[in-house]
């Protein structure tokens, strides 16, 4: 679709959702799976993937660096492993759409292996932090330059070795402990990355089950250079952070009743989970199982009468994706409900806590926001039209609100939804939501 084109969601009141779904792969899973196959020695063969462009992206990447990779085909991808120091200079710069998740693995991950690179991101992406990873990068003996602003494009120079590094994350984050685990693989020495508050763990998961030696103690996590990957089969699980959608979704809507197969509920990720059953949601988590090293269940999510809470801070870190549809749970909730220590929703795709304050605000929702998070009170979601800012989780968590609005709700902007959740209008309006895409000039 050409930039000048607006996909505009058109959601009509009202209705209920039920039925079986199960919502596409692991987005953090899918782009790790594609940067250790690729540095694995042989054949690395994955299913469920996440077909949508954040992961395409990384997958693209990898083939550009010179990766054999074929598929993605009904969620199978087969990667042909080029070892540790097997990528090839790419013609051009790595093109990484609105992918912060590929631009700051990658830049770790590459960091150490003496190409010439260029990564660009699209307006969004080229708009984000990028000093929290390429600092640390720098002080392992990188030589990787942002613009002035501390933004992308991010250039790599090629240097003769990286240098292990101790590093205290200054925020919780799964994208910088990530980035600095993918460069101390290239390291001399002992990389050891000590979290603020527990934040995903599937690097950590997946380098083990590549037979990559990493430990854990207590806050920390840890790994040797110089270390080799061994290829093996990855079983990616439904993305729990699509699957919020449905969660909320079902909750508000009165007589809904979903089953949500395979959900990844690694306890570093199932933040909304809690929150949502702390509100009062009825969430039975059923046939909990291990695949591949990470725990799957299917969630069975009935309506239920929602409570504002004071959102526990310790949550926060574990469901920071899901705000945008905990916000619209918040919305349909008796009472208020509070969120703080957040102030890291205002650097992701948008500013989630304005843009969703904005829109719930136009929705006649009392919405007001604070610098590290917002104030909900729960109350009538009228009908109206709402801006996503092009960030997919705003889009999809407006879509929910219309099972409670009294008017039909129009959210601009609404592409990127393809970067996480491709087909979400076609199993949004099977499950029973009255929902279509409609594009604009
Ligand atoms: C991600 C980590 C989180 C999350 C993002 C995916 C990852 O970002 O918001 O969508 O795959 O590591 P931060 O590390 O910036 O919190």
């Amino acid at each position: 679709m050409s930039s000048a084109e607006n996909l505009v969601f058109h959601v009509r009141p009202g209705g209920c959702l039920s039925g079986t779904l199960r919502v596409p792969g692991d987005k953090s899973i899918s782009h790790r799976s594609i940067m250790l196959g690729s540095l694995a020695e042989g054949t690395t063969r994955i299913s469920g993937f996440l077909e949508g462009e954040d992961s395409l992206a990384t997958l693209r990447a990898f083939r550009a660096l010179g990766v054999d990779i074929s598929g993605p085909e009904d969620g199978a991808v087969t990667i042909q492993g080029v070892g540790m120091h097997g990528l090839k200079t790419p013609t051009g710069p790595l093109e990484l759409g609105n992918s912060g998740t590929s631009m700051r693995l990658l830049v770790g991950l590459l960091a150490g292996q003496g190409l010439e690179l260029t990564l660009i991101g699209d307006s969004s992406l080229s708009g984000r932090p990028m000093r929290r990873v390429t600092d640390p990068l720098q002080r392992m003996g990188a030589r990787v330059e942002t613009t002035e602003l501390g933004t992308a494009p991010l250039r790599i120079h090629p240097v003769e070795s990286l240098k292990a590094i101790d590093y205290p994350l200054p925020v919780a984050s799964a994208q910088i402990k990530s980035c600095l685990l993918l460069a101390g693989l290239y390291a001399e020495g002992t990389t050891r990355i000590t979290e603020p508050a527990p934040t995903r763990d599937h690097t950590e998961r997946m380098l083990s089950g590549f037979g990559y030696p990493v430990e854990r103690t207590g806050a920390s996590v840890s790994l040797e250079g110089g270390g080799t990957l061994t290829a093996c089969d990855i079983d990616i699980p439904a993305d729990i952070s699509s699957a919020a959608f449905f969660l909320v979704g079902a909750s508000i809507a009165r007589g809904s009743d979903i089953l949500l197969q395979h959900v990844g509920i690694n306890p570093t990720r199932d933040g909304v989970i809690n929150i949502l059953r702390l509100m009062g949601a009825d969430i039975e988590i059923l046939n909990r199982r291990d695949v591949g090293g990470e725990p799957v269940a299917d969630l069975r999510v009935r309506s239920a009468g929602l409570r504002g809470i004071r959102i526990p801070v310790d949550q926060v870190p574990l469901a920071i994706d899901e705000f945008p549809a905990l916000f619209v749970a918040a919305a349909c909730a008796e009472g208020e409900t509070v969120l703080t220590g957040a102030e890291e929703l205002r650097v992701k795709e948008s500013d989630r806590i304005q843009v969703m304050a904005d829109g719930l605000t136009a929705l006649g929702v009392r919405a007001t926001p604070t610098p590290d998070g917002i104030v909900i009170q729960g109350g009538q979601i009228h009908g109206g039209r709402v801006g996503s800012h092009g960030d997919h989780r705003i889009a999809m968590a407006f879509a929910m609100a219309a099972l409670r609005a009294e008017g039909e709700i129009l959210i601009d902007d609404c592409s990127n939804v393809n970067t996480s959740f491709p087909g979400f209008v076609r199993l949004a309006a099977a499950a029973g939501l009255a929902i279509e895409g409609e594009k604009e000039n």
